[in-house]
């Protein structure tokens, strides 16, 4: 073993990444969606999610605010929606309009689910840790939505071989499991 940087170490073990996205509301119910690589399972009874979201972040503000999240799972065919997503602030864009997805009502919780996401976690903050410069959130699932079709999920890449690159920009760069 050596020492070594960060950035060097971050390279060796946190690629590849499944990304996800996260739906919150505001006051008046204005949707924005972040993209997130950092979120876990926390608990299988009752089952709950965590996300990591920067301090930064309107989604922090939302989620902060409102309580509730919608952890919603893109398929492979979605990295330009969710690069749009990761690379613009909801306090400058509407990013449901500019991407173009489609928000359908929730059950449990205001913000909506994206339709065409092949995975929809409807979920109630029960807890949040200042972890830093991100907060994590972790939320009680009270409702799942799954889409009726076997796309593969996206996974935020780096260069190492095995996954086929699907394309990127800005300096993320998307691709799946190749078949
Ligand atoms: C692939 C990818 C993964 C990201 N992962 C995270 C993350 O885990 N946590 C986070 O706070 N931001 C993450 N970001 C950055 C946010 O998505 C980005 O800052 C976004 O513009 C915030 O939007 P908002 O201001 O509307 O909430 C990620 C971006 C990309 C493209």
């Amino acid at each position: 073993m050596r020492e070594i940087s960060r950035t060097q170490v971050d390279a060796r073990w946190s690629r590849p990444e499944r990304v996800v996205l996260a739906v919150s509301v505001d006051k008046e119910g204005k949707a924005d969606i972040i993209a997130l690589g950092w979120k876990m399972k926390t608990s299988g009874v009752p089952p709950m999610v965590a996300i990591s979201v920067g301090k930064t972040r309107y989604s922090h503000k939302l989620i902060s605010e409102g309580k509730e999240f919608i952890l919603a799972v893109p398929g492979e065919d979605m990295w330009e929606e969710v690069l749009y997503c990761g690379t613009h602030s909801g306090r400058e864009v509407d990013k449901f309009k500019q991407t173009g997805l489609t928000p359908l009502p929730a059950k449990f919780v205001r913000p909506p689910v994206i339709k065409e996401c092949i995975v929809n976690l409807e979920c109630k903050v029960a807890g949040e840790l200042d972890t830093g410069d991100h907060t994590v959130f972790a939320g009680e699932i009270l409702n799942y939505w799954e889409s009726e079709d076997q796309r593969r999920n996206l996974l935020s890449i780096g260069r190492e071989s095995g996954y086929e690159f699907l394309g990127g920009g800005k300096g993320y760069r998307f691709g799946a499991i190749k078949r």
